[in-house]
């Protein structure tokens, strides 16, 4: 059963409330979700843009796990949002791009990011946060963003409420999680790997402190990237911004 969803009006972060939370001792499952974000946190440092009318939210669980496998479930994150987006959206115009950017028509139109720590009753707390477009798109971001209002499929009546993207999200996730848990991690990986497309081809990577351009061949069992450089040697890229068919 999905985890249950606990909505705030606002909070600076549902990843920081998560992180408190665990701090402080609760093990979770528990999804938070914010109408606004006051400080909403992207990958790398970034902000993320957190309105009214978007979702924002995070899954707050315990795992006795290595925070290595842990990491597998950012795959059953980008899951989750794509199946969301295909309630509301065509399915044809959604797809993923490595690691786990929810791409809508091609454009960004969403974010995960997941952070852990020990937990203090031992094991694992893991804070899954994801951020998803409803009902407005960022301006001004470096790459093109979109949102659900813009695609809504004919037979969707409205742009879903921030409360109604939050249970949506949340029984996804719960069907991919189970699937983790129960039959690990490769039909999550082929799952994944089956709505990613560029996965083999020109690739550009813009990593920490240098960018490789290079041709993509396909992703190793933990889902890292495989890229080829051009004087044939391979690089396995596990965290970076990556852009397929095109150099950066
Ligand atoms: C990215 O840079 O693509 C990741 C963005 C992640 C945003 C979500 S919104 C809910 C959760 N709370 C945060 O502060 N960040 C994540």
């Amino acid at each position: 059963m999905a985890a249950p969803v606990l909505i705030l009006d606002e909070t600076d972060s549902t990843n920081a409330e998560a992180r408190r939370r665990a701090e402080a001792g609760e093990v979770g499952p528990l999804w938070i979700a914010a109408r606004r974000q006051t400080a909403g946190r992207g990958r790398r440092g970034r902000a993320w843009d957190s309105r009214e009318g978007n979702l924002a939210s995070t899954l707050l669980l315990t795992l006795n796990r290595s925070p290595a496998e842990a990491a597998q479930l950012t795959f059953a994150a980008a899951l989750s949002v794509a199946d969301l987006l295909d309630r509301y959206v065509p399915p044809a115009l959604v797809s993923i791009k490595w690691p786990n950017d929810v791409l809508l028509d091609g454009r960004k139109s969403s974010g995960i990011l997941i952070e852990s720590g020990p937990s203090p009753s031992g094991g694992l707390w893991l804070a899954v946060g994801i951020g998803v477009n409803l009902a407005h798109a960022p301006q001004g971001t470096e790459r093109p963003a979109t949102c659900i209002a813009e695609h809504l499929r004919y037979d969707v009546v409205a742009t879903p409420s921030t409360e109604d993207g939050a249970k949506v999200l949340a029984e996804a996730f719960d069907v991919w999680l189970e699937r983790w848990i129960s039959l690990g991690f490769q039909p999550v990986l082929d799952a994944w790997v089956a709505r990613t497309p560029g996965l083999f081809g020109p690739c550009t990577a813009r990593l920490s402190h240098e960018t490789l351009n290079g041709i993509a061949d396909g992703v190793e069992a933990d889902g890292a990237l495989r890229l080829k450089l051009p004087d044939g040697s391979l690089r396995v890229i596990s965290a970076g911004d990556v852009f397929f068919g095109e150099t950066a």
